[in-house]
């Protein structure tokens, strides 16, 4: 390898909310704790991103800067031309300062407050937070997990769901965050079809598009119905580990979806070093994401192998896709929450299952993208917590 993922760097005193928070459960920790919550991956900076920042750094004035130019759009465009077949305008972009804030804008602009907002839970907890808030209804629909821990849609409930007037839009997230899914054709062909039958809004949260298994593909739902009112929410951010300079963009399907909900803004400024990393991470760091990909493959194979020779009881399916694994650990404690607590007063700092909604609870998610000998620390010390109960 090229890369060195082995290398453990110490982010104490990065003010980072994986490691120096109890993760979104408050948990206790300290120092010597490993943290295995947020989804931000302990590898350093791809070298193109690091030197992109530094160049940019020297021409010494970080005014005012225009995002919406060809190189930016094109570099966007291109990197999703070439690794999906997705040909997308780059008039169609806008820019955000966050895939959860184009979520939000797009909840804002396209529903009303009191309407629903189809949801696949368990799901990334922030896309219930960001309905509720802005006064819009939550609408279930519940994942199926079968006994090997594969998750399925309940497309009868679905239809039910999108047939309703009042619900308005639907929340995808695709890859599917926590419990690993990578929609296949059908099954997105089948979402958007009854999106577009029924007059839902599909906005689909692609973040991590480009973080699936070697060999896994996944297909950005907008390629598949490019007519219907889709919007894509894609970033860098987690592919190359640059989620701290917070910007991301939102594709949408035509221009009069875009005039719903940016505006049709033509010019617009965004954080001239999140302008030089996005550059550097997709015209210049493909190799770096081809084998980061491959480490965090061998991190999931490590996971499988251990837990099934240390804590058979955890059930667990290397997901298709995501770095996050998705344990159901409910037969050494059901109570997801205060198996997240005793994790933390053990050194160990996990995310709580139920905190996913529906369908989380016994479970934990557990952040593979770290050095394998972290996730070997990490896993002794949760079998000693187990080992209490
Ligand atoms: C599915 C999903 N969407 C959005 C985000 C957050 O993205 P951003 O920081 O760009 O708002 C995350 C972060 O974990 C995520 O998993």
């Amino acid at each position: 390898m090229k890369y060195n993922f082995d290398e453990f760097i110490n982010r104490i005193g990065t003010d980072s909310e994986k490691w120096e928070s109890g993760g979104h459960g408050g948990v206790y920790f300290d120092e010597n704790s490993l943290s295995f919550s947020i989804a931000d991956m302990d590898f350093a900076l791809a070298p193109a991103i690091d030197k992109a920042i530094r160049d940019r750094l020297d021409k010494k004035i970080l005014g005012y800067t225009e995002v919406c130019t060809n190189e930016y759009r094109s570099s966007v465009s291109n990197w999703f031309a070439k690794r999906f077949g997705w040909n997308f305008d780059g008039e169609l972009m806008y820019t955000v300062e966050g895939v959860m804030d184009g979520v939000r804008l797009a909840i804002e602009k396209l529903t009303d407050v009191g309407q629903g907002v189809v949801i696949m839970q368990p799901v990334y907890p922030p896309f219930m937070g960001s309905v509720s808030k802005l006064g819009r209804k939550i609408v279930v629909n519940q994942l199926v997990c079968d006994e090997n821990n594969y998750y399925t849609i309940n497309f009868d409930q679905l239809e039910s769901q999108l047939a309703d007037q009042n619900n308005k839009m639907m929340l995808l997230c695709s890859p599917h965050n926590p419990v690993g899914r990578v929609w296949t054709s059908d099954e997105l062909c089948k979402i958007a079809d009854l999106c577009h039958k029924y007059g839902v809004y599909l906005v689909s949260d692609e973040i991590h598009c480009d973080l699936v298994r070697v060999g896994a593909e996944h297909i950005p739902v907008a390629k598949l119905r490019p007519d219907y009112d889709i919007v894509t929410c894609v970033s860098p951010s987690k592919t190359f580990n640059i989620a701290g300079l917070q910007m991301a963009n939102m594709v949408f399907a035509n221009k009069a979806l875009k005039a719903k909900v940016s505006g049709l803004v033509n010019m617009q400024c965004a954080n001239p070093l999140s302008i030089a990393a996005h550059l550097g991470a997709y015209n210049q760091s493909e190799d770096w994401l081809d084998e980061v990909k491959v480490y965090l493959d061998g991190n999931f194979k490590f996971l499988k192998e251990w837990l099934s020779t240390n804590l058979p009881k955890i059930k667990y399916r290397v997901p298709e896709g995501t770095y996050l694994a998705w344990l159901d650990v409910s037969a050494y404690n059901a109570d997801s929450e205060k198996f997240a607590k005793d994790c933390g007063f053990g050194g160990i700092i996990v995310e709580q299952g139920d905190v996913f909604g529906e369908g989380g609870k016994g479970f934990i998610r557990f952040n593979v993208a770290t050095p394998r000998s972290v996730i070997a620390e990490g896993l002794e010390r949760m079998k000693k917590v187990i080992e209490k109960y």
